[in-house]
């Protein structure tokens, strides 16, 4: 039976076009091979839709791949959906769609406020550790990624209909801390805060830091100041509070400039478990994963071996009797699989902390704080580069300053906005600049592969053509002005009457990249490797530019230019939808 495809009746539903071929040429597939067969149909440069299961088949069922692939296009019922099907090479079966189904499946999508991209069928709670800097120090590149990556991870779910915690991981706990509350009172109170909310916090670390190198009467007291404050002591607690929040209130300004969700309610550092590491470390031992090693408390998670071969320890206690970092991420783990109730926990944290995570998860499933229906995964990522191919440095060879990355960013993107269009007033020339150079230091990270590392080049990511930000927000607000030069506002009101012209060839490479910014939301649901969603959207934006060199679209008349418009504006609406879920703002004009 053929089934009717979406019409102009069916306002406001997406059509998977991908899907739907695949839905018909399931039931062929599975006659011709008397079982299941995947039928992979997917886009290809050869044809509108190829599939290649026949040749996959071929070897099962000892037939050539071609007959196989004629014997199912006899068998599919594909009429109402393909204009042509055939067999190619030795063994494709290549689709392409007819212009009324194409059309039919462009408004759907202009029906649709979610682009074709559903809500999921059951949201998960998933919690997102990420940003995680350390208090009383500046926050470095690596921060700056994983709050980059990890914001995106949360837009993209919470679209998605997923229920997202942000837990802001920040070391506000350690050892560190008695020689910071000395130094401290060192400089006195209200001079010590005053340092600390310059911002200026690696100069506070490095004093501290340098005075307990030094000074044997300095460290005592840093070692007598972190029991006092591990007992409770009140006025240690006071100031530890006062080195936290100045912290806390210098990073929340960074986050502002940076345009990332996280607030201060997502603070939610190690101190908080504190009192759950004894018990933590008790349940391990009564779960007989324990073993001492130089009295040390440690765990050997199976699987874990190092480069000679050595099982490797996780330690759960130090010898002193102190807990660390993996106690704390235990506990941690515990509390949000157990208190919070997520299934699915992403660490947002760079590639050198892997085998930390690894042995992590392997010890919290031993000990069943992972349960079979949660899943935790390191959303693991590669270091930022200077020019120079090493770790990114000012000029004067310190770490590069964060909040000074970013003013130069929106510095030279004003500059860029300003060049670019001098009709600009000042005050929206400022506001275009902060967008464009907030974006295109975001995008330039999200549009690499997070694995790998990359190189920090101002004039690449600020460059108007290119897989930038920039050239994504130009294209967007292009499509803006001639919106406002149609005198239209959006789309067209009566979708109904919309006839989509797709005689033009870019006008079809238009719909189909249109059409597939659903199914790469879903993957990158999955993978979060927000490089695929950057590409795509490039490759719109790219779409778009052919298609409105070639295509006259003000100038056209009737439904023509209709129709044209209506693909204009789904353009705007996939760039914007798809920026924001980057966390990068598409400015109306530029
Ligand atoms: N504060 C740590 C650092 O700067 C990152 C913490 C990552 N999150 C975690 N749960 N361990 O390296």
């Amino acid at each position: 039976m053929v089934r009717p495809t979406a019409g102009p009746s069916e306002i406001g539903v997406p059509m998977d076009l991908e899907k739907l071929l695949a839905d018909r040429l399931t039931p062929a597939f599975a006659a011709v091979a008397g079982a299941p067969v995947d039928p992979t149909v997917r886009r290809s440069a050869h044809a509108d839709y190829q599939s290649d299961a026949a040749l996959a088949l071929a070897r099962r069922l000892g037939r050539p791949p071609r007959a196989i692939a004629a014997e199912v296009l006899d068998r599919a019922a594909l009429g109402d959906l393909c204009a042509a099907a055939e067999v190619s090479g030795p063994g494709f079966i290549n689709l392409t769609v007819a212009d009324r189904a194409l059309g039919a499946a462009v408004v759907g999508l202009v029906g649709d406020p979610r682009l074709g991209v559903p809500r999921v069928a059951e949201p998960e709670t998933v919690l997102i550790d990420y940003s995680a800097p350390n208090v009383a120090k500046e926050m470095h590149v690596g921060h700056l990624r994983s709050t980059i990556i990890g914001d995106a991870t949360a837009r993209l779910l919470r679209w998605r209909g997923h229920r997202v915690i942000r837990a802001n991981h920040l070391g506000d706990w350690g050892t560190p801390f008695g020689m910071l509350i000395e130094h401290l009172l060192d400089l006195g109170e209200a001079d010590g805060a005053a340092e600390l909310s310059v911002g200026d916090l690696d100069s506070f670390y490095r004093a501290a830091r340098a005075k307990f190198d030094a000074d044997e009467g300095f460290r005592a007291r840093s070692r007598l100041r972190v029991v006092a404050l591990q007992a409770g002591d009140e006025r240690t607690v006071r100031l530890w509070r006062l080195l936290v929040g100045r912290s806390e209130g210098y990073f929340l300004g960074v986050y502002r400039t940076l345009d990332v969700t996280l607030t201060e309610r997502d603070f939610q550092g190690e101190s908080r478990y504190q009192p759950m590491l004894g018990p933590v470390v008790e349940e391990l031992g009564r779960l007989g994963l324990l073993r001492d090693s130089d009295g040390a408390a440690c765990v050997f998670p199976p699987g874990s071996v190092g480069r000679d071969g050595e099982p490797l320890p996780l330690i759960v206690r130090k010898r002193d009797g102190g807990y660390g970092y993996p106690a704390t991420d235990l506990a941690a783990l515990r509390y949000r699989t157990g208190e919070l109730g997520a299934t699915r926990l992403l660490y947002v944290v760079g590639l050198p902390q892997r085998r930390h995570f690894e042995m992590v998860f392997a010890v919290a499933a031993a000990a069943g704080w992972l349960p079979a229906t949660a899943r935790a995964e390191h959303v693991g990522f590669g270091s930022v580069l200077g020019a120079d191919g090493r770790m990114l440095r000012s000029r004067a060879g310190t770490p590069v300053k964060l909040a000074d990355l970013l003013d130069e960013a929106v510095a030279r993107a004003t500059e860029l906005a300003r060049r670019k269009n001098p009709g600009l007033e000042a005050a929206e020339a400022a506001e275009v600049g902060r967008a464009v150079g907030i974006g295109a230091v975001k995008y330039a990270d999200l549009a690499t592969d997070r694995h790998r590392d990359y190189v920090f080049d101002w004039d690449r990511m600020l460059s108007l053509d290119g897989n930038t930000a920039p050239y994504l927000q130009y294209a967007y607000a292009r499509i803006r002005s001639l919106f406002r030069r149609a005198g239209e506002d959006g789309l067209p009101a009566t979708v109904e009457a919309v006839r989509v012209p797709l005689a033009d060839p870019a006008e079809r490479a238009l719909v189909f990249a249109l059409l597939g910014f659903a199914p790469v939301v879903v993957e990158v649901e999955r993978t979060l490797e927000f490089h695929q969603l950057a590409g795509h959207l490039h490759r719109v934006a790219a779409a778009f530019s052919a298609f409105y060199e070639r295509c006259p679209v003000l100038r056209a008349e009737g439904a023509v230019r209709e129709g044209r418009l209506v693909l204009c504006g789904l353009t705007a609406r996939v760039l914007r939808q798809g920026l924001d879920l980057l966390g990068i703002r598409t400015p109306e004009r530029m």
